[in-house]
């Protein structure tokens, strides 16, 4: 009889340590069964916790400034207004591109591989807003192909990609695309835009018009 006693507590014990404290978060760390100078753990380690007071500075203060002329590599100097804000001098959207990016085929194709990575699926593949989310949905994706948007300044566009839709349909990129991408981004979009738009004059020489006008004529097209 004593034993049943014994298994019940014993049982009872097991079933609380096992499942007792489950999710329970524990604000002081836990028992040290083996003491930190016999076998170092790293769990305690001499350091002072953010905001926290030390008598060892004349402010009283564990925190530090950088001593000064310090460059950061986590806070860049952002003293490009037009590359990391679409913005000019004073403050309005800035036409064109950055003055410190060079617009080329790889620019362009580096803004192709990320616009189809973030952009197709709701602006569609040539940007006419007839992505594959449209199906699930989400009607209020807009085409590129129209005079407001033609004629926004790229760094307007900037902004958008940046800090999302005005009406927030569609949010930030920022965390997606740093500014130099979110800028070939744009350069493939003012591509798009030109594909639909640009006429067979601008494209081909006037001897290749020539040529396309005979095979046509050939094949009996107008
Ligand atoms: C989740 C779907 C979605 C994705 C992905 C998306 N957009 Fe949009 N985009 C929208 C919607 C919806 C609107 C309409 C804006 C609104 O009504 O707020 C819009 C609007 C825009 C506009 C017009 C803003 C204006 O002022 O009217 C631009 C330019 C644009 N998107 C560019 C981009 C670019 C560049 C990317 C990729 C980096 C992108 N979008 C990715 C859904 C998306």
């Amino acid at each position: 009889m004593r034993n049943v006693y014994l298994i019940t507590a014993f049982v009872g014990a097991l079933i609380f340590s096992i499942f007792g404290l489950r999710g329970t978060k524990f604000t002081s760390p836990p028992i040290d069964v083996f003491p930190e100078w016999a076998f170092p753990s790293m769990r305690h380690q001499p350091k002072f916790r953010p905001q926290s007071a030390s008598n060892f500075f004349a402010d009283g203060r564990a925190d530090r400034m950088p001593p000064e002329h310090v460059v950061r590599a986590d806070l860049p100097v952002r003293n490009d207004d037009h590359l990391y804000y679409g913005k000019d001098a004073t403050g309005a959207f800035a036409p064109g591109f950055p003055a410190a990016l060079t617009v080329d085929g790889k620019f362009l194709a580096r803004g192709r591989d990320r616009f189809t990575l973030y952009c197709l699926p709701c602006h569609g593949a040539v940007g006419d807003g007839q992505g594959i989310t449209k199906q699930y949905g989400m009607g209020a994706t807009p085409t590129y192909h129209d005079d407001r948007l033609r004629n926004m300044a790229e760094g307007e566009i900037f902004n958008t990609i940046t800090n999302g839709s005005p009406n927030k349909n569609m949010l930030t990129y920022a965390d997606k695309l740093v500014p130099e991408d979110r800028w070939a981004v744009i350069a493939y979009l003012r591509a798009l835009q030109r594909a639909q738009q640009g006429t067979v004059a601008e494209a081909l020489s006037a001897s290749d018009q020539n040529e396309v006008a005979k095979a046509r004529k050939e094949l009996g097209l107008k």
